[in-house]
């Protein structure tokens, strides 16, 4: 990121388009002098996958980058997907030309957990300053800790989303432009064994969380995060859309989808009027290294490795959109950057899953795991199956935040299952390498096309 930023140095008011693909020529090079112009050249159709290489010339000067993505069999799609790839690495570039970020005051909820901690490290790495305000870290080890989060935080508040007073207290302190929501309890097993805490972490949780949004004038944009549970899950072999009825079987799925509700009736009812864009986001089962959380299949896997122990699968047969934690990041800051950008349409809802190749069964998961991870051994423990009512099959669409946002998943489901055991291999042979195996991985993404 920090290459990029000093390398690039491009007009204002840049236009850029495709001059060549795929050895066609699309448009004369030589034209609109103050342009930018891609020349891309796309490899390994044939085994499934592309590489593309976009060179482009701006005032005489020559930059590359090189975008990796995944291709599905929907070949009408390619040419869509460059193009967005195309424009999506440019507004990166511009954006840290800009310093779309830098200085800018954001509030993150959940920051002590396991997505929060790789967002305040995001906002950290973007120049941004960041208050976040959530319940200490509940495991041994954890990734807040381990990553020294609280340095990178202009205020750390440890405090319950349920005391409404405190929220606001400390919201209207910060004086954020944006607030991030992710504070939630986020367990579907715990959230059978607590129900009431539950719904009053989620959904009054969420609603505190927009009163003191409201009682902010900072406030200019709010992305609340749910989950791809929030949909009724009807067992459709087909991705749910933003259109799709919301509910769930579980008390963690319900929540999440009655959260879904106050955002949307707050929206209506405060925010439009206030000019204040809240939008919720989707995403689907996140993994990457630093998630301890119980129940959960990597942290699962994690803690069998550790002991020398045999993992206990429940539902092997199970599918869900495995993404990497980053690229589930990446689009909540996708959209809260559309928002701060006054885009009023885009406060709404979205999806964030990863591609449909990464639709893969728990089984699927696991082999792909064990392949980087050798250590791993694993098991189905039929005695525990179908105990609690898990889903079978869950698959978001989430071509609307590609058409809208322009946004597309950076990593296939190989480069997130390599990314997730490389992490925790070398945090298990040495803790001491968390931070710079984070910093790594973080930079890595961010200079992927
Ligand atoms: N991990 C996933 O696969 C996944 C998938 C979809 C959605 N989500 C959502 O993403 C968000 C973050 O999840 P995560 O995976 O990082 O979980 P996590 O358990 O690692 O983090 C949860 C965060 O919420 C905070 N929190 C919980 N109860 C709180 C309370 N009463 N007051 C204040 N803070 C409280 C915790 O302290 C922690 O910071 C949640 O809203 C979750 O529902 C997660």
């Amino acid at each position: 990121m920090q290459g990029l930023r000093q390398s690039v140095s491009v007009p204002a008011n840049l236009r850029f388009f495709i001059v060549q693909y795929q050895g066609v020529v699309t448009r004369d090079a030589a034209a609109d002098a103050d342009a930018v112009k891609f020349l891309c050249l796309p490899e390994s159709i044939a085994s499934g996958s592309f590489c593309l290489h976009c060179f482009w010339q701006v005032t005489g000067q020559t930059y590359s980058f090189t975008a990796g993505q995944p291709m599905d069999n929907l070949r009408e799609k390619l040419y869509w997907r460059i193009s967005a790839t195309v424009a999506r690495t440019l507004e990166d570039l511009m954006g840290s030309r800009n310093g779309f970020w830098n200085d800018r005051k954001i509030l993150v909820t959940g920051h002590t957990g396991f997505k929060g901690s790789w967002m305040v490290t995001m906002l950290s790495a973007l120049g941004c300053r960041v208050t976040g305000y959530a319940l200490a870290p509940n495991t041994n080890p954890n990734l807040f800790d381990l990553l020294a989060i609280d340095r990178l935080l202009a205020r750390n508040e440890f405090a319950n989303i349920r005391d409404s007073e405190r929220l606001k207290t400390v919201v209207c302190e910060s004086e954020p432009e944006l607030i991030v929501h992710m504070a939630a309890q986020p367990l579907v097993r715990f959230g059978y064994a607590d129900p009431h805490t539950t719904w009053d972490t989620n959904v009054m949780g969420t609603v505190n969380l927009l009163e003191a949004a409201r009682a902010c004038a900072s406030v200019r944009a709010v992305v609340v995060v749910t989950t791809d549970k929030c949909y009724e899950n009807n067992g459709s072999l087909w991705g749910y859309r933003e259109i799709d009825r919301l509910g769930g079987h579980d008390p963690y799925s319900a929540s999440k989808a009655a959260s879904e509700l106050v955002v949307d009736s707050y929206r209506r009812s405060y925010f439009s009027h206030a000019g204040v864009l809240v939008a919720s986001a989707r995403g689907g089962n996140v993994i990457g290294g630093g998630d301890w959380s119980s129940d959960r299949l990597i942290p699962d896997a994690a803690r069998a490795v550790a002991q020398g122990e045999s993992l206990q699968v429940r539902n092997p047969g199970s599918t869900r959109p495995w993404q990497h934690v980053l690229d589930c990041v990446d689009g909540y800051l996708t959209l809260a950057r559309r928002l701060l950008d006054g885009e009023t349409k885009c406060a709404t809802g979205y999806n964030f899953g990863p591609e449909p190749s990464s639709n893969i069964t728990v089984a699927e998961l696991l082999a792909r795991v064990k392949k980087a991870w050798p250590e791993l051994d694993w098991r189905a423990d039929v005695s525990s199956a179908g105990a609690l009512h898990e889903a079978a099959f869950l698959y978001l669409d989430s071509n609307k935040a590609r058409r809208e946002l322009n946004w597309v998943p950076k990593w296939s489901i190989d480069a997130t299952v390599d990314a997730t055991a490389e992490w925790y291999r070398a945090v298990q042979a040495d803790p001491q390498s968390a931070a710079s195996v984070t910093e790594r991985q973080l930079q890595a993404f961010l200079s992927h096309g």
